[in-house]
């Protein structure tokens, strides 16, 4: 009998691959949005979201048909997708194509990009095509966009979104017991910071590079709706002795008293995910906290946010012999067993829910679930190189922003990794954030 292994699928069929099934599920996505409710401004920190819808057709057409074409310069397209001519606040005034206009748009550049596709030189010189680089790139663009647009969903007013729940972020999962209040300690050392990928890593996470980092204990569990409960309950948003200056001002200006979306019913607190109203389940990750609310915990719980180079280390540092891994459980890639991300379960699963979301160092859930802030501004690795724009990165580095590490339950498998590096202002908490504490040896 003649035995034939199938050829191995060709880098242009795997990306159009790609390129689908982030189609597919920005389309689910939508699916049960009205056309009013895509052309709606919601909020002023989201765009609406034929915006959305609009840019990343936009993005496309920009870097897989003009930018790849002239190879030289890389070019931005003006016009009404263009994020920096147009702000956010202001993006409800625009005169937006239809539903069916932006559709239309989308596959018209879509199946341009596939034409050429067929015909790409992958040998060639350019720095864009590498590994596919930058059609690996446009893929994260749509499914960062996916998040952004769920924030909007969240936000969303009116009828609230009927999520198209497609499974239960706990399904079949044996679970494992985390003692209240446990931590890891990491011994010091030399480690291993960011990588040198170029397949698909971000230019903000290059270069690797070794860093001398002091012994730290860190949680091994993020912080749960339960410990943050505590903080409300011993009057933690009253007590300016946790709060820093700018959290002071920013809980004044908010008048925040629990996490973004929480209201209180009787003597219990209620929240929502989507279309999905509840009692705050206890021992989930909290969610939607700035990280002035963060940072006032971990003060209260006499801690603090962990660096973002100590998030990394442990997420990624083996105990005796220093390998660096591409996500808490190894290098495979994520799936249902292992992280609650990919969207699709609409909302955070209890925490210790996926065993095998445990670092080496042993902390559990550090991918998937929440947004975990950090407490280091937004800044390059020592020898940083933008690639392939300066306005992915460059142009946000500085000390208004903060990083968030491991991606959320709203974050698609292709979008994060342990070196995977998110920002925003602290300030913010529309977006799907948590946090653990660290302290120092
Ligand atoms: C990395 C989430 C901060 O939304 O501003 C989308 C991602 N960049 N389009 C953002 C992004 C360009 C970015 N964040
Ligand atoms: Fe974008």
């Amino acid at each position: 009998m003649l035995v034939r292994t199938p050829p191995a699928a060709s880098p242009a069929a795997s990306l159009h691959e790609l390129l689908t099934e982030a189609r597919e599920r920005t389309l689910k996505l939508i699916a049960p949005l009205s056309e009013v409710d895509l052309r709606e401004q919601h909020s002023t920190l989201m765009s609406p979201v034929l915006w959305d819808l609009g840019h990343i057709a936009h993005f496309e057409e920009l870097w897989l048909t003009q930018n790849l074409d002239s190879h030289v310069e890389f070019g931005e397209m003006p016009g009404l997708f263009n994020p920096f001519e147009h702000p956010r606040r202001e993006r409800g005034a625009l005169p937006l194509p239809t539903l069916a206009g932006t559709i239309a748009h989308l596959s018209e550049v879509r199946e341009r990009v596939l034409e050429q596709l067929e015909r790409v030189d992958f040998d060639h010189v350019s720095p864009l095509l590498q590994d596919g680089y930058v059609y690996r790139m446009v893929a994260q663009h749509e499914y960062q966009h996916n998040e952004t647009m769920l924030q909007t969903m969240q936000l969303k007013r009116g009828e609230p979104y009927r999520a198209p729940r497609q499974w239960n972020a706990m399904e079949k999962l044996p679970g494992t017991a985390i003692a209240a209040g446990a931590m890891v300690r990491f011994p010091g050392g030399e480690i291993a910071i960011g990588t040198d990928d170029r397949s698909r890593a971000y230019d903000n996470e290059r270069p690797m590079h070794r860093i001398a980092l002091s012994p730290f204990f860190i949680d091994v569990a993020p912080v749960s709706n339960s410990d943050f409960e505590q903080f409300i309950g011993a009057g933690g948003y009253h007590r300016d002795e946790f709060w820093t200056i700018a959290g002071r001002e920013w809980r004044a200006e908010s008048g925040a008293i629990a996490p973004e979306y929480w209201t209180r019913d009787g003597d219990q607190w209620m929240t929502r995910e989507m279309d999905h109203v509840m009692p705050v389940p206890a021992s989930h990750p909290v969610c939607h906290v700035s990280f002035h609310e963060a940072e006032a915990f971990a003060h209260w719980a006499n801690k603090r946010l962990p660096t973002e180079l100590e998030w990394e280390t442990a997420a990624s540092w083996t105990p005796g012999n220093g390998a660096k891994r591409d996500y808490v459980w190894g290098n495979e890639p994520p799936d249902r067993t292992r992280a609650n991300l990919d969207q699709l379960a609409f909302g955070t699963a209890e925490i210790g829910a996926y065993s095998a979301n445990r670092s080496p160092l042993g902390c559990f859930g550090m991918i998937g679930d929440v947004w975990e802030w950090t407490s280091s501004p937004f800044q390059p690795w020592p020898g940083f190189k933008a690639f392939p724009y300066v306005d992915y990165s460059e142009v946000f580095f500085g000390d208004d922003y903060k990083v968030l590490r491991g991606g959320s339950w709203a974050t698609r498998p292709g979008a994060i990794r342990n070196t995977f590096r998110n920002w925003d202002y602290p300030i913010r908490r529309q977006i799907f954030s948590g946090f653990r504490c660290a302290r120092n040896d």
